[in-house]
């Protein structure tokens, strides 16, 4: 097996990568308006009533048409993977993990059509769509791997005429809700990481981006996943997720998205109802509120572009996103002009197009949601740019900097995810750190310092599971950054780090006298 690497980019500076994109795109784009069915136990429905994804930047488009489940499907879903549980999780690990392996490569062939479903459907440019491709293959690539570790089991002491073992389990019957904004990566990190344990699931894409996942469900499909461990029920969440949620033979939950939908999962799976044998696992991954600090003396240049990249890649809608830098007093007016002039820089618009930074954000509530940020942001502080919005065609908001924010304003507290930043001043490093805990989530976060001395407070008081020195705080690679949040930003269960599949799995001793 050769060792895992991370899938590198694509490198959009050479035409034979450019042409292949552009090939992707046109064959996104003479596919629009397809329609995707919901899969159960192998079997293709179509429902009268669908989710219509439509291209976020031009809103009249589009995208594709994918049936909806209801609670009687969602039951039939159920039922399913209950089923094929009792032969999936016997299934050799090996096997298991190569029908990831071979979904990867399936991917790798051709990763431009995916990215490019992603620049229709969720309005990223080429870099964060490609980045994106790159991540689930990532994500494949990563987990096969650790599940032939994990089946090797733990040593545990055996002593003469006793033999003693330690192994792992699969579960049951997982819930997978993944979220829009990381449309395949996450959705088929989430997705996988039960399978390969041995569990089987049901599938419910976010009704913002279930294009994406139907085409990735079909890669599994190719890739010789047997019907029925996976089941897809795209669904209107208030419809089918409670209902799944509930149910009492549902053994886990693995979900990536809003605080307001998390908490409100975690306390619905906390009941144990009739005929539940179990308690339910959650694993909860919810919202940011990311700072940047910028110390006095740091690289000023590379404060300043880490802010921008941080803040404005896919619009600031990533939940690692930097949406407050605070910064030090004596750089602060050096650094925030230079944050405005690049910001200046970025090539704004529609998303297919090559050369743009930054496209739309994801739909009408996110922009109208944006926008009455931007509204409170210009009474807590100064608007430096941008602030304008548009949605006459797609939903448009320029990169926006409020600056000489109070620590306790609404945009320094509450998570946006839009292209929104807020910037405040701290007077000495004391300051700027204690603003920057000074928030109920626990993300990421950066520091760009050449203090040492810095760098190691940060690393002991800086609460944030992601924490980077001397760069921006997005961008987090699988096996190598490990992801998750502390607070309220979730169960920190580090997606693409050495522990996360054991989420899905349940540890087993055994002991034998001899
Ligand atoms: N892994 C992504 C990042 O680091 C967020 O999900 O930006």
């Amino acid at each position: 097996m050769i060792p895992y690497e991370h899938d590198e980019w694509t490198d959009f500076s050479l035409p034979e990568n450019r042409e292949a994109m552009k090939e992707g795109l046109s064959k996104i784009k003479s596919e629009l308006g397809r329609e995707f069915p919901l899969i159960i136990g192998g079997e293709r429905i179509e429902t009268e009533d669908k989710l219509v994804s439509v291209n976020p930047y031009r809103k009249d488009q589009v995208v594709g048409k994918v049936s909806k489940a209801d609670k009687e499907l969602a039951e039939r879903a159920m039922q399913s993977a209950l089923e094929t549980f009792e032969t999936w999780r016997k299934w050799p690990v090996h096997l298991r993990a190569d029908i990831l392996f071979k979904a990867a490569a399936i991917i790798r062939r051709r990763r431009h059509e995916f990215s490019a479903a992603m620049v229709y459907e969720s309005g990223k440019n080429w870099l964060e769509a490609d980045a994106d491709t790159s991540e689930a293959v990532d994500f494949l690539e990563y987990y096969g791997r650790q599940m032939l570790e994990l089946d090797q089991g733990k040593t545990v002491i055996s002593r003469l005429n006793e033999k003693n073992e330690y192994f792992y389990k699969p579960m049951g019957v997982g819930f997978i809700v993944p979220p829009w904004n990381f449309p395949f990566a996450i959705m088929a990190g989430t997705t996988v990481a039960a399978l390969v344990t041995g569990n089987t699931a049901l599938l419910k894409p976010s009704e913002k981006s279930p294009v994406v996942a139907a085409r990735f469900v079909e890669v599994l499909e190719e890739a010789g996943l047997p019907p029925g461990v996976l089941q897809f029920i795209p669904g209107d969440p208030k419809e089918i997720g409670d209902y799944i949620v509930d149910h009492p033979k549902l053994r886990f939950i693995n979900f990536t998205g809003s605080r307001a939908t998390g908490t409100r999962i975690y306390e619905r799976a906390a009941k144990v109802h009739k005929g539940q044998k179990w308690l339910k696992r959650v694993v909860a991954e919810m919202g940011g509120k990311d700072t940047i600090i910028v110390d006095k003396d740091a690289d000023l240049e590379l404060a300043a572009r880490s802010i921008v990249s941080s803040a404005f890649g896919f619009s600031g809608q990533k939940c690692s996103a930097c949406s407050r830098a605070i910064l030090h007093q004596d750089v602060y007016d050096h650094v925030l002009n230079r944050v405005v002039e690049l910001t200046g820089e970025l090539k704004i618009g529609d998303p297919a197009d090559p050369d743009v930074d930054m496209g739309p954000v994801i739909d009408d509530i996110q922009f109208n949601r944006i926008k009455e940020y931007i509204a409170i942001g210009k009474q807590e502080g100064d608007l430096l740019t941008g602030g304008e919005t548009d949605d006459s065609q797609g939903f448009m908001v320029q990169p926006t900097i409020i600056a000489g924010v109070e620590p306790e304003a609404r945009i320094m507290q509450e998570e946006i995810f839009g292209p929104v930043v807020a910037v405040a001043k701290g007077k000495d490093f004391d300051e700027l750190l204690a603003i920057a805990n000074n928030t109920e989530y626990g993300l990421t976060g950066a520091l760009l310092t050449r203090n040492r001395e810095h760098i190691q407070r940060a690393r002991e008081d800086f609460h944030v599971g992601n924490l980077y020195f001397n760069r921006g705080c997005t961008g987090s690679i699988v096996g190598l950054q490990p992801f998750g949040g502390f607070n309220m930003s979730g169960t920190d269960a580090k997606a693409g780090g050495p522990d996360y599949l054991l989420n899905f799995l349940e540890a087993k001793t055994t002991s034998e006298g001899l």
